[in-house]
């Protein structure tokens, strides 16, 4: 018979025979007569019954009552509505009385956890695995680690996939706006004979005979294209860094959302161009992943419950903005206010509640952050040089993208990278800096992680949530 989808039944199928191929997501014997499967399928559930009656056995009741959850079952049965709707099923107002049951997969009997869907966040910090997590009657259950452990069990749930499922959704909308506004897809190489932001945070592989590095960016490769002509670049790609981070929010490995391109006069033109971008991918979202919000909010109450400003623009401040609001409410900000400090994830926290609260956005950008905090190749501020022509993006009061004006002048670039402590005659930084002396357009880009934009889309309490097969320093499998 042909297979039918679980998630297509409906009552047009009352009275109908159908055959469909779904998982087992409970199963129990009412009495010696009668047993119970919940089948469950991409996160929609619909209850089989099986009852000792006509060709049907007690001893064949007896077996798929006790068939190990999870297993992958084929069941031919027809299509009934229930007496009472079924409260504990997403298809509650049919029933499927079975004719035929057979196992396709079995799943092995002992189940290493009770992976449930409803959880409570993480409390504040949750950046270890270990701590336990609370279903909301107070009951514990499975902690981030046992559950990334069995991350096969844990990706059944349909709270993990809805989650991946808004990661694909921030990754197309991201490539949807870029190619609309012209940008070409390229795809650059994740080995490279030189670190990609400068410093110490970079993956060392054996290369034959030599040293290779995973890089920790696209962003020499995505200016080279920009001094090659192409005008306007993105990708989706993976980003490395080997920081010995342990927090709710880095991972060793993430992945980047890029884009580089040039302007006609001013940075602004790029600057603007990214916040609409993001206008664009935080308010689509919304629209177009209602589904999964829904699913998610059981879980995480704060998912999609996201605000951006009312008139549709991006919120800009300046960096010294920042630093005064921080002073206005009492934080030390002696060391910011010098020009020579970021701020810690603290002091952005607090700033994003002040803007919250004072401008009723979750989503604002702060422009011209001091040089000394920025990379090598950032430009700086031609009216203040102790300041830059660069920009981060803030979700919830926590970084999701970095971006720049670049230097595009090739003795500027050295200069500044002797300046930053990078050597201009290591390999891969020689061919960087090469290709500005062939001449290169002004441009500007950023890069966004997009575990960031889903975890605080979603109002997760840990980027590991956000992410399919996270790593950081601890972890390397599954
Ligand atoms: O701020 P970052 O390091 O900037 C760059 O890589 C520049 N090349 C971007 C540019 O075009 N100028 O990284 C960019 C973004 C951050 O804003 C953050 O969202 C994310 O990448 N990110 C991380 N996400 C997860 N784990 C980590 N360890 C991350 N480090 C950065």
């Amino acid at each position: 018979a042909p297979v039918t989808n679980l998630t297509q039944l409906s009552e047009d199928y009352f009275e109908k025979e159908v055959t469909v191929i779904a998982r087992v997501d409970n199963a129990r014997m009412q009495s010696a007569k009668l047993a119970f499967v919940m089948l469950r399928q991409q996160g929609k559930k619909a209850q089989a019954v099986i009852a000792a009656v006509g060709p049907i056995s007690r001893q064949m009741v007896k077996w798929t009552g006790a068939i190990n959850l999870n297993s992958v079952v084929q069941v031919t049965g027809i299509v009934k509505k229930p007496a009472v709707p079924i409260s504990s099923a997403t298809l509650s107002h049919l029933e499927i009385h079975i004719e035929k049951v057979y196992i396709i997969a079995e799943a092995a009997q002992q189940i290493p956890m009770q992976v449930k869907d409803a959880e409570k966040p993480a409390p504040v910090g949750g950046s270890l695995e270990e701590e336990p997590q609370f279903d909301t009657d107070g009951t514990p259950i499975a902690t981030l680690k046992t559950r990334l452990d069995n991350r096969v069990i844990d990706l059944q749930t349909e709270t993990s996939q809805a989650i991946t499922w808004i990661s694909s959704g921030v990754a197309q909308l991201f490539a949807e706006y870029m190619l609309k506004s012209g940008a070409r897809w390229i795809f650059s190489s994740k080995l490279t004979g030189s670190s990609t932001e400068g410093g110490s945070e970079v993956f060392e592989v054996k290369y034959f005979k030599r040293t290779a590095y995973l890089a920790q960016s696209p962003q020499l490769h995505k200016q080279i294209c920009i001094a090659g002509d192409m005008n306007s670049v993105f990708e989706i790609g993976p980003v490395f860094r080997a920081e010995e981070s342990n927090t709710h929010r880095h991972l060793t490995e993430f992945t980047g959302l890029d884009f580089e391109m040039t302007f006609r006069h001013h940075y602004h033109e790029v600057l603007g161009f990214a916040e609409n971008l993001l206008v664009f991918i935080l308010s689509e979202l919304k629209g177009r992943y209602e589904t999964e919000i829904a699913v998610i909010q059981k879980s995480y109450p704060k998912a999609g419950d996201f605000k951006l400003p009312k008139d549709g623009k991006a919120l800009r401040l300046n960096y010294m903005d920042g630093v005064t609001l921080l002073k206005e409410a009492g934080v030390d900000v002696s060391e910011q206010e010098k020009f020579e400090n970021d701020f810690t994830t603290a002091m952005e926290k607090q700033l994003g509640q002040i803007i919250r609260e004072k401008y009723d956005t979750d989503f604002y950008v702060l422009d011209k952050f001091p040089m000394a905090v920025r990379p090598f190749y950032t430009k700086p501020d031609p009216e203040d040089p102790r300041l830059s022509n660069s920009y981060d993006f803030f979700m919830r009061g926590e970084e999701i993208m970095s971006g720049a004006q670049r230097i595009h002048d090739a003795n500027e670039l050295e200069a500044s990278m002797v300046a930053k402590g990078v050597d201009p005659k290591t390999e891969g930084f020689e061919d960087y800096l090469a290709a500005f002396r062939q001449g290169c357009p002004p441009h500007a880009g950023g890069g966004l992680g997009l575990n960031r934009i889903v975890m605080f889309f979603l109002g997760l309490p840990n980027i590991r949530l956000a992410t399919l097969f996270p790593r950081d320093p601890q972890r390397l499998r599954p």
